[in-house]
């Protein structure tokens, strides 16, 4: 059964969708069937993923939350193995529109469900906030990688997102687990950057996952160029990180 995994933090700038983009697409390089869905009203990784049109021809997460389209027909294939739901700006009405709906929050879980057999793997993109968008993500997954930028001062940010991933466990999810805290933007001449990493480590030794991201200009102009890194520039420090780690999580999970 696929494993659903929200990548979440409410600081914006600190790796999400780079790691969306790059962590599925790896995945799907390896055989696995991966879908990856972007519930961020900016739509960085839908148009990190090279989905430049934006028309209403285009179906995304908003119709899929409104019923004017299923999951299937919001779906778009990347590359092997890799299928998109995106977002248009259009889901910033979404917000304010389920405000009031009961059960607001299972939204997404309910429509996700049903395609836990189609998929090895189901990530999540989220918003950089605490909205209710966030929280319909973290309800609908199972559990979440926790992208922390080497380079701000991350360690109190870090604790109260955790803090909100339990409430959200006692109150909405109690199958919500922590997958890993991911290092990224590391810079190994930087002390800022080292320091930074060995503290986050200190402090969630097992929960931090072995694989670091560096500092890597690939990644950015591979998002820049709506192509995942591992196919634009399969050499780069950036792309082989991320490759690595694709596959701690498959040896987590299937080996
Ligand atoms: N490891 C990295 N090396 C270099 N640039 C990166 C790296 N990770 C992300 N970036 C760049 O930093 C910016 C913010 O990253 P992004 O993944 O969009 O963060 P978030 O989704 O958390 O807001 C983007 O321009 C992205 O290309
Ligand atoms: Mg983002």
């Amino acid at each position: 059964m696929g494993k659903i995994i929200a990548i979440a933090s409410q600081k914006g700038g600190v790796g999400k969708t780079t790691t969306a983009i790059n962590l599925s697409s790896c995945l799907a390089l390896e055989g696995k069937r991966v879908l990856v869905i972007d519930s961020d009203p900016q739509a960085s990784l839908t148009f990190g993923l090279g989905m430049r049109k934006n028309g209403s021809s285009i179906k995304g997460l908003y119709e899929v939350f409104i019923k004017k389209a299923s999951l299937k027909e919001a779906m778009y294939n990347v590359i092997n193995n890799l299928y998109l739901v995106p977002a248009k700006i259009d889901l910033f009405m979404a917000e304010l529109e389920f405000f009031d709906t009961e059960e607001r929050e299972r939204m997404l879980k309910v429509v996700l469900d049903d395609y836990r057999e189609e998929f090895d793997y189901i990530f999540i993109d989220c918003p950089p906030s605490f909205s209710i968008l966030t929280l319909c993500c973290l309800v609908a997954s199972d559990s979440v990688i926790i992208p922390v930028q080497c380079e701000q001062l991350a360690l109190e940010a870090l604790r109260i997102f955790i803090k909100l991933l339990w409430r959200i466990k006692a109150n909405f999810n109690e199958n919500l687990e922590l997958e890993g805290i991911l290092l990224t933007m590391f810079s190994r001449h930087l002390t800022l950057s080292r320091t930074i990493a060995e503290d986050v480590k200190k402090v969630f030794r097992s929960k931090t996952f072995n694989t670091v991201i560096p500092r890597n200009i690939a990644l950015s102009e591979a998002t820049m160029n709506g192509k995942p890194a591992i196919i634009y520039a399969p050499q780069a420090t950036g792309s082989i990180a991320y490759m690595e780690l694709a596959r701690e999580i498959l040896c987590k999970y299937e080996y």
